[in-house]
């Protein structure tokens, strides 16, 4: 079984599937996997849990450099701890959803947990099967120099219809105008921010998942794998 070697950095906004996929890739490769938006979102709970406003940087910096997170880089069982304990369901919730780029937008948080994940990349780099990185800023900031970079892509209607069934399916309320609403909101502040703003990096392939499913999706990155010489 041919396992991955380096680095595949998948970026791009939320709704393209880009979690489920990222896993699975990792997975069928042998890979770790590390999901840089749940360590946002756990950082953002510690926020809220400290009853201070996402919106004022000094504080929220101040609980960042307090938190204690623990991320698992198993792609069949990822978890992620605060302080202990494993907060997987609440930082998918929706108080933690819209707070979580405004937290994210602080150039502490960020420098913060840039330096965490390149520490947890190096630590999956030193085991055999390379390492699949998702986020925002992979391909642009945290491994520039990533073996494959791909962003992906969907049209708003797409990626909110996904993000709907996505909640119900985890027992979370679905409202699919809400959530199109949500989407567009977080896609403006997190490409508008200053501090690494979402976008695709100058030699990232760009995939548009409007019109696949996750194994179209997949299928697709095992090819881009395999040209970029990437398994070993
Ligand atoms: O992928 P996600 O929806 O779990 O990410 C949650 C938020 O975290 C998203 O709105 C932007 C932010 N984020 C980021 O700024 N940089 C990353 N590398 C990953 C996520």
């Amino acid at each position: 079984q041919a396992r991955l070697r380096g680095v595949v950095a998948l970026d791009g906004p939320s709704g393209t599937g880009k979690s489920t996929v990222s896993r699975r890739l990792a997975a069928e490769l042998g890979a770790a996997y590390l999901d840089t938006g749940a360590m946002y979102r756990a950082v953002t709970l510690a926020v809220l849990r400290a009853g201070v406003d996402p919106a004022d940087a000094v504080e929220v910096a101040r609980v960042a450099r307090a938190a204690r997170l623990t991320m698992g880089t198993d792609p069949l069982a990822p978890g992620v701890r605060l302080d202990e304990l494993g907060v997987e369901q609440e930082v998918r919730g929706p108080e933690v959803t819209g707070a979580v780029s405004a937290v994210s937008a602080v150039p502490e948080v960020r420098e913060l947990l840039v330096a965490a994940q390149r520490e947890l990349i190096s630590a999956a780099l030193q085991e055999p099967g390379g390492v699949v990185v998702e986020g925002r800023d992979i391909g642009t900031v945290v491994v520039p120099d990533a073996g494959l970079k791909v962003y992906l892509t969907a049209s708003a209607d797409a990626r909110a219809l996904r993000r709907t069934k996505q909640d119900s399916s985890e027992g979370r309320e679905g409202d699919l105008r809400a959530t199109h609403a949500d989407v567009q909101r977080r896609d403006a502040l997190d490409s508008g921010r200053k501090v690494a703003p979402l976008r695709r990096a100058d030699d990232a392939l760009e995939l548009d998942t409007t019109e696949l499913d996750v194994a179209g999706v997949l299928e697709q990155l095992h090819k881009l794998v395999e040209s970029h010489a990437l398994l070993g």
